[in-house]
């Protein structure tokens, strides 16, 4: 197979937001409880926080991480992670069944964020609590002192209020699962007033109101629609959450899983803009795309557990990715960098053990899925611009979404340096994929680094023993004449080329 492609410094969508490679931490399963958190690890500090994955976070890339949910904030009474860890209470998650010792709350977060070097972005609770409380956690983070709640924190050790800028006005309120589940009139006016509300006390926050928890919702499109004609003027972004998995051996619907992203993002920009219209609205909202990865919902790991059975961060959601896998995340990158003029924030759910690039042995080793790679990889060259692409590439069949592209593709341009990065996928199942570039747009340029990741068997996942016999290669077939690139990209591939 063979594709071509025209790269030109002209057709910029927008810059490469740092706030892409965001993550998310729960307090849900091994996330926080021995995943971040493990006192009895060798490289634990003060906090119990372990050290070896404060390294990969850094390596991974990630700028902001939100907290602490999820389905575990809409039952979250922040208070009882305050104070000394001794007096705090234990209370029931009944979002996942589990029970939680409030060893880690809002102080031991900040010091964990300011350790990993990323933003704090916080969710308040508006399933079982509403204004009040969230004002209340407001002004224990964001005010400097002399009120109560601000002299609790500053009496708690941190003289410095966090400032805190970006704050999710709840999780899931579309969900039937949610606790203090709402309609969409009910929450938007819920989250409007605690945006106005928030506003008073610090009228510089970034403001996320729920958008739906997938485009698969019998509610997406009007949910977006009801929420946002209610808060438009009081919100900046609204979040959209995405899941995919390889369903019953479907490889090629799977690998196109960013056409389903696609089309998301445009049907929430497309809607939050009718609504801008129908209200006269000067403002756009954007998008935090504010979970989103590959996750296998219907194994038995994503099963909370159930009856008198409530323990203390059990094994959950601890998918363990392969190859394939890899290169959807990938290319959900692409998709969350093409729309980089309205996707304003991202977070890949979740940061450790839970749906996760690391994962930890409780007391042991920490190591890297296949996942980690190509969001480490991307973090780490988008620069600069994001470019759109004039593609043409052979299509493939695919049971969910008809004929798709086999490459998917974005490059970015960093005008500071002149280099060019180009991300791309090859969904082939079986064949090669002979990739032509057109830099006529930028002369000169010369391959600087190019690494694929693929594998003959697409199936291979890391474990403890082994995460590094199948890495992202150098693809020694990346070269440049005339001002045109060529690469091959192996079947199931993901790959970056660097040029400069
Ligand atoms: O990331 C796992 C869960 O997925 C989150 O708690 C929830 O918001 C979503 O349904």
């Amino acid at each position: 197979l063979s594709a071509s492609v025209t790269i030109d410094p002209a057709f910029v969508v927008g810059p490469v937001r740092p706030r892409t490679f965001g993550s998310f931490v729960e307090h849900l399963g091994r996330c926080v409880y021995t995943g971040l958190h493990d006192p009895e690890h060798p490289t634990a500090d003060a906090d119990g926080f372990r050290g070896d994955v404060v390294d990969l976070t850094r390596e991974l890339g990630v700028t902001t991480v939100r907290y602490p949910g999820g389905n575990f904030v809409s039952g979250y009474r922040w208070e009882d992670g305050i104070g000394p860890v001794d007096q705090r209470p234990r209370r029931l998650d009944l979002a996942w069944h589990s029970t939680d010792p409030n060893l880690v709350g809002v102080d031991e977060f900040m010091r964990w964020c300011a350790k990993a070097g990323v933003e704090p972005m916080m969710a308040v609770n508006l399933g079982t609590r509403g204004v009040q409380e969230a004002l209340d956690l407001l002004e224990y983070t964001n005010v400097p002192g002399g009120t109560a709640w601000s002299d609790r924190r500053r009496a708690n050790g941190a003289a410095d209020p966090y400032k805190v800028k970006m704050w999710c006005l709840g999780n899931e309120m579309d969900g039937p699962w949610q606790v203090g589940h709402k309609t969409a009139h009910e929450y938007g006016r819920l989250a409007a007033e605690t945006a106005r509300a928030m506003r008073m006390i610090d009228p510089d926050l970034e403001l996320v109101v729920c958008g739906s928890s997938g485009s698969q919702m019998p509610t997406f499109g009007d949910w977006e629609r009801v929420v946002l004609s209610e808060s438009y003027e009081h919100v900046d972004h609204v979040s959209a959450h995405a899941y995919y998995w390889e369903e019953d051996g479907d490889l090629a619907s799977f690998l196109a899983s960013s056409v389903d992203m696609d089309h998301f993002v445009d049907a929430v920009a497309s809607t939050a803009d009718a609504v801008r219209a129908a209200g006269k609205h000067d403002k756009r909202i954007n998008i935090s795309f504010d979970e989103w990865n590959v996750w296998y919902q219907k194994r038995a790991e994503s099963r909370p557990p159930s009856g008198d059975d409530w323990p203390v961060a059990p094994v959950l959601l601890e998918d363990r990715y392969n190859v394939a896998d890899a290169v959807v995340v990938g290319n959900l990158l692409i998709s969350l960098l093409r729309h980089t003029d309205r996707v304003h924030a991202a977070s890949l759910a979740q940061l450790v053990n839970v749906i996760a690039p690391i994962m930890t042995e409780p007391g042991g080793r920490a190591w890297r899925q296949t996942t980690f790679h190509p969001f480490a990889l991307t973090a780490r060259y988008a620069a600069g611009e994001v470019l759109r692409l004039a593609v043409d590439a052979p299509v493939q069949e695919t049971a969910k979404f008809g004929d798709v592209p086999v490459l998917d593709a974005v490059a970015t341009h960093d005008p500071e340096t002149g280099g060019v990065v180009v991300f791309a996928v090859n969904r082939s199942l079986t064949d090669d994929l002979a990739l032509d570039l057109d830099l006529r747009g930028f002369p000169g340029l010369r391959v600087a680094e190019a690494v694929t990741l693929s594998n003959p068997d697409h199936t291979w996942s890391a474990t403890a023993d082994d995460a590094t016999s199948v890495l992202p290669q150098p693809n020694t077939t990346a070269k440049v004449a005339d001002d045109r690139a060529q690469v091959t990209l192996p079947p199931v591939s993901w790959s970056v080329v660097r040029l400069e």
